[in-house]
């Protein structure tokens, strides 16, 4: 079975994963040939856009072009490095693709201003004290508070799960926290970072450590987003390795106290921050209030370069409307480009964006996103549950032959376009050969040295593809 991940908001991973197990499909035709409206109107349009099709695919892949995608994220993942909320960087790197965009050629350039949190990642270190010394490797999860200017000295508890915290209550006032979940994936177990800390501080826990969320590690530990429960006590939440995750259960498994100390100077600041969601158009010619949507997040976590999360996704967004216009193709409807911001603090700017466009979000065929990786493309997912729709996209993916990304899964996956598909817009995901997605993420490992130029390539003209596509069809996709 083939697992899906999200990027990065656990709530979005839990809600389709655990409540909605079924809710993933591979779509492969079946019922397309006697659909009559499809047949009759929708699949002739699609081949009489055959050959553009190929055209973006030869002009992506072509000697000249090969590469580019890698390159100007090269360029800009090494100039500006990581991305976090809230940062005088992140706005630097925003700064750069508004000029950027602009030089490309895009209409209706502009940044939206968002108001941010502003989270501070200070000097942080944890070392294990008894039964002997030893430096351990972490990373503070972000909305977390320091240590006061302290440094915490206390046995751990391991728990495996929330039950068992539960079960251990009696011992945790005063201690450590360590959670040690099996990792199963990253929507399954998301909720020990999200929700960890709060849950031990109700215990009377004074710190939490827990588990990296990856199957694989070279002792790296992965950060990300917790949240604190109102009226809680706000303990640091830490994450540690998964080395040092097992370590830590095999001490307590052979009933060996271990002592931890912590120090940590993280914190929430009190004023907020003003960031852009970046806008971009190529303008449509018959449909202009029609918006096919295409995107990624341009922020990311202090640790890396967010490279593959998500400058990546950002890039061959943006650039489709660059490839797409560099050909002189013409699309019917408003092609869009939405570098989000925030993504990584829980959806802040998507939703702002909502808010103040709420009234078009009717004119919206299709909200994209590429935000799990950019490897060897499969296809793309869609949530729209209407056959005819779903036959459509199918048909397009069959262009796609070329690059070998003909897979269309119906799922209802995504982290910022969730949004647009609580409002009624049908969304879209680019689907990879992504299994090793959650090596790197959200760790410094997050550099260009996951990204690969031909994958890039062939995410890049499988995006514009389906995207220009989509804009031409003079029958919208039905919802
Ligand atoms: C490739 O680039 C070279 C040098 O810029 C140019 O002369 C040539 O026309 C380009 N070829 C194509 C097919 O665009
Ligand atoms: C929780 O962890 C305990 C201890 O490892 C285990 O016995 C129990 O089956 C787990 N419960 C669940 C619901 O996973
Ligand atoms: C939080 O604490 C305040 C003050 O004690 C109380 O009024 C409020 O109901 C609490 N909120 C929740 C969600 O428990
Ligand atoms: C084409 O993609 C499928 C998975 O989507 C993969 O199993 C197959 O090996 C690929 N074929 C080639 C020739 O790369
Ligand atoms: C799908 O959408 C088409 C076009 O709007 C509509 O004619 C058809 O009835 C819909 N199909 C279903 C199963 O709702």
């Amino acid at each position: 079975m083939r697992s899906y991940f999200f990027c990065i908001i656990w709530v979005v991973a839990v809600a389709a994963t655990d409540s909605n197990p079924d809710a993933t499909s591979i779509f492969n035709g079946e019922g397309c040939a006697n659909d009559q409206l499809f047949q009759t109107r929708i699949r002739p349009q699609i081949q009489q856009l055959a050959s553009n099709v190929q055209r973006i695919i030869d002009h992506v892949m072509s000697a000249n072009e090969s590469g580019r995608t890698y390159r100007q994220l090269a360029e800009f993942v090494d100039r500006f490095g990581s991305r976090l909320t809230g940062t005088k960087n992140l706005e630097d790197s925003i700064d750069y693709m508004i000029d950027l965009l602009k030089q490309e050629g895009h209409d209706n350039v502009h940044g939206e201003p968002v108001q941010v949190p502003k989270w501070t990642r200070g000097n942080e270190w944890a070392r294990m004290i008894k039964p002997r010394d030893k430096k351990l490797n972490i990373l503070g999860l972000g909305y977390s508070e320091g240590t006061n200017g302290q440094t915490i000295e206390a046995p751990i508890v391991v728990v495996r799960n929330f039950t068992e915290l539960e079960q251990k209550a009696g011992l945790i006032p005063g201690k450590i926290v360590v959670y040690n979940f099996k990792y199963e994936s990253y929507g399954k177990q998301a909720i020990y970072r999200h929700s960890g800390a709060s849950r031990a501080a109700k215990f009377g826990a004074v710190a939490a450590m827990i588990r990296s969320l990856t199957p694989f590690s070279i002792d790296s530990p992965h950060t990300g987003m917790q949240s604190y429960d109102v009226n809680v006590t706000k303990i640091p939440a830490i994450s540690i390795t998964t080395e040092d995750a097992d370590l830590f259960q095999r001490f307590s498994d052979r009933n060996e106290e271990v002592i931890v100390q912590i120090y940590s100077e993280n914190h929430n600041e009190k004023d907020k921050g003003i960031s852009r969601n970046t806008v971009s158009d190529v303008r449509g010619e018959k449909y202009p209030n029609e918006i096919v949507l295409v995107s990624g997040h341009i922020d990311s976590w202090d640790v890396g370069q967010g490279a593959s999360d998500d400058g990546a996704g950002a890039f061959i967004s943006w650039r489709a409307l660059s490839v797409i216009k560099k050909l002189g193709l013409r699309p019917k409807r408003t092609l869009r480009s939405v570098l989000w911001t925030g993504e990584e603090f829980g959806l802040i700017g998507v939703y702002d964006y909502i808010k103040k466009h709420r009234n078009e979000l009717k004119d919206y065929v299709i909200a994209m996103e590429s935000d799990i990786g950019t490897f060897t493309p499969r296809g793309i997912t869609y949530s729209g549950k209407n056959s005819t729709s779903q036959c459509t996209l199918w048909e397009i993916l069959q262009l796609m032959h070329p690059i070998n990304a003909t897979t269309l899964t119906i799922s209802t996956e995504g982290s910022d376009v969730q949004a647009f598909y609580e409002n009624g817009v049908p969304i879209s995901s680019l689907d990879t050969a992504n299994d090793k997605y959650f090596y790197f993420h959200h760790t410094q490992g997050d550099t260009m040295t996951v990204e690969q130029p031909d994958d890039l390539d062939k995410c890049q003209a499988l995006w514009t593809s389906v995207s220009y596509a989509l804009a031409m069809l003079d029958d919208r996709l039905s919802r």
